[in-house]
């Protein structure tokens, strides 16, 4: 049990003792008759919009509608541009460039080395099973004093499955260090999400993203559920004003809209997965096509290299992700509209014919 577990523990030092930037909106948040406080434009905007003041840093609204959703209090909640930034934060608060390490378990979402690598993270890579699962005895073997987070990604992107429950929970309770677990295809589970868990475990940290199933990929909004001290000292070295005001205003209209959509386009989604999937097993060439608990699928198939030339020659692009570790000669295949994904099946019998 990570009972012993202290987040000031790990937090670096220089983060435990930084100032952070007061806004103007810090400072006073009130409604006050004249706001000549943030050396804003008195006007508005240049086309006549109320554009001219700056967003609220902490976006308390949108966060109150999420918890509303997610059944969980805001103090739990951080947003970021895209879960990305959470993924960035926290190696900026936990982990000492050229002194602290990182456990990642490929093949697994790129960002989580690329943001290890720009902030100078050793990454310990220990690699799934040969069944796409998490090797847990050379998980908790691999943790030194200098390990700070451990990634796991569930669903796991490109392999698509959700990672077994029981490995999941060892890691949290016996590594002893901050585990994230992200959940960015959550949604198309049919297993539920960890968030419940956050109250049983300080170390634990949930990712999840409104760039899937939710359709907003293009306003780069990303969820971090964690303890509230975690919440805090992520609030101390985000940028001010991280999550613009059009993104704010946009996404609590659409969440306080009907958000029944978000779960039929779901269901319509991995009606057409579990289709795909059948129908992609009758191409010549498909060898395997594995489980999926996601909004994609991770295909192999003899000669994967040059099927993706030829649907990008014809237009459709696929992700050859052959040349990852365990997957060789596989495509990961995202699940379209069902006249998308019969112009896919269509051209990869074009191809093997
Ligand atoms: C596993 C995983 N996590 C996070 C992300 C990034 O999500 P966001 O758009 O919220 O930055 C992706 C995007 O593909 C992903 O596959």
């Amino acid at each position: 049990m990570s009972s012993n577990f202290s987040i000031s523990n790990i937090l670096r030092s220089n983060i435990k003792q930084i100032k952070p930037y007061s806004t103007a909106r810090d400072e006073y948040s009130g409604i006050a008759l004249v706001n000549l406080d943030a050396n804003e434009n008195p006007y508005g905007s240049i086309d006549g919009n109320a554009y001219n003041r700056y967003p609220d840093p902490y976006q308390t609204d949108l966060k109150q509608v999420i918890a509303g959703i997610k059944n969980i209090s805001a103090q739990h909640i951080f947003l970021g541009n895209g879960s990305d930034e959470g993924i960035d934060l926290l190696y900026t608060a936990f982990c000492n460039p050229g002194i602290d390490n990182t456990i990642l378990c490929p093949p697994t979402y790129g960002m989580y080395k690329v943001s290890a690598d720009t902030n100078d993270v050793k990454c310990k890579e220990v690699p799934l099973t040969s069944e796409y699962e998490l090797d847990v005895p050379n998980i908790l073997a691999n943790i030194d004093d200098n390990t700070k987070i451990i990634w796991i990604c569930s669903p796991n992107n490109p392999t698509a499955n959700v990672l077994q429950k029981h490995d999941i929970q060892e890691i949290i309770e016996k590594s002893n260090r901050l585990v994230v677990i992200d959940e960015a295809y959550i949604d198309f589970a049919s297993e539920p999400s960890w968030l419940a868990s956050l109250h049983t475990y300080p170390n634990l940290v949930v990712l999840q993203t409104f760039s899937k199933a939710w359709g907003l990929a293009n306003i780069r909004l990303g969820m971090l559920f964690a303890s509230p001290e975690i919440i805090s000292v992520l609030n101390k070295i985000k940028l001010p004003y991280n999550i613009s005001g059009l993104v704010q205003s946009y996404a609590l209209s659409v969440l306080t809209g009907d958000i029944s959509k978000k779960d039929i386009m779901v269901k319509e989604i991995l009606a057409e997965r579990d289709k795909l999937i059948e129908v992609i097993q009758t191409i010549d060439g498909v060898q395997k096509v594995y489980r999926s608990d996601a909004n994609f699928i991770l295909v192999k198939i003899a000669n994967a290299h040059d099927i993706y030339n030829y649907l990008v020659t014809k237009g459709i692009i696929v992700r050859d992700r052959s040349k990852i570790a365990l997957c060789n000669d596989s495509l990961r295949i995202t699940i379209g509209t069902p006249k998308e994904n019969v112009l896919l099946i269509e051209t990869l019998r074009q191809y093997t014919q």
